[in-house]
């Protein structure tokens, strides 16, 4: 309806939402989810940004996210690349201190998760003034799509791991679709320790443990179709690591 170079609708209160993109040879995903991004954040009406986290992609995910850029411009599109693979924790940390909006959505760049859902991030956040709204495969209409039982059954381990040693009260504590109030999401990162796919879920139990209040938005999951899975045996041994450490200090 509205074309990109409409002004917000008032009502929307000055907020801006930084989209958070961890890329690890995201080359042919990078694109279509700039694309979607773009188009549902123009129809929202709100202000936003896109960083890139680009870890020195060998498939040439940079090049792609500098000619993004030059489409959608350099205040749309904003490139924070490191140099190395150092890991998802720390990507979004480095992220969060290049960010301008007073909201922060944190997502998987390969397609997983679809930006068809934000409008109802933020509708919900709004409702309840949540401090955080989180994606769940494990509620409502949630689901995962295209997993092998190999993985199913880590993600459901992972998860219920958690819920018993932890009792966090949430019900996806491993998913990563989730939309911070900025300050909520810069005190998390403070306290936690975690630096790889550990970090979401340590991300929830403090959250919990502070009393910050959380929303649940229920999603579909979509295994990638392009590229493959970072998720490695050494961040399952990590993730099991790293829960044990949450179960003993906290
Ligand atoms: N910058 C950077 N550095 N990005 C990374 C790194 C890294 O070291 N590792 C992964 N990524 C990016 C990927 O390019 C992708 O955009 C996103 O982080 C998720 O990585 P995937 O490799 O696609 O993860 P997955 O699909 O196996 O895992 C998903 O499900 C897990 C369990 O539910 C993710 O949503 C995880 O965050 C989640 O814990
Ligand atoms: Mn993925």
């Amino acid at each position: 309806m509205s074309s990109r170079k409409t002004s917000p609708p008032s009502g929307h209160g000055g907020d801006k939402y930084s989209v958070l993109l961890p890329t690890y040879n995201e080359r042919e995903n990078l694109p279509l989810i700039v694309w979607l991004l773009v188009k549902y954040f123009g129809e929202s009406g709100y202000d936003y940004e896109i960083i890139v986290i680009d870890d020195g992609s060998p498939d040439g995910t940079l090049e792609v996210a500098q000619q993004l850029q030059n489409i959608y411009g350099e205040d749309k599109i904003l490139l924070r690349p490191r140099a190395k693979k150092l890991g998802l924790g720390t990507a979004y940390i480095h992220g969060i201190k290049h960010a301008s909006g007073n909201f922060i959505f944190i997502m998987d760049a390969d397609l997983s998760h679809h930006p068809k859902f934000i409008p109802e991030f933020i509708r919900l956040q709004k409702e309840e003034d949540f401090d955080l709204v989180s994606g769940t495969r494990y509620k409502g209409d949630g689901g995962v799509y295209g997993w092998d039982l190999r993985r199913k059954m880590i993600s459901r381990g992972a998860n219920f791991l958690t819920q018993v040693l932890l009792r966090p009260g949430a019900s996806d504590l491993t998913g990563s679709f989730r939309l911070y109030k900025r300050q909520v999401l810069e005190s998390l990162v403070e306290r936690c320790v975690s630096k790889g796919y550990v970090f979401q879920m340590e991300m929830i139990v403090r959250a919990r443990q502070l009393h910050y209040s959380i929303g649940e938005v229920p999603i579909s999951f979509v295994d990638r179709v392009y590229g493959e899975s970072k998720l490695g045996g050494n961040e399952i041994v990590s993730f099991v690591k790293g829960l044990l450490t949450l179960f003993a200090t906290t």
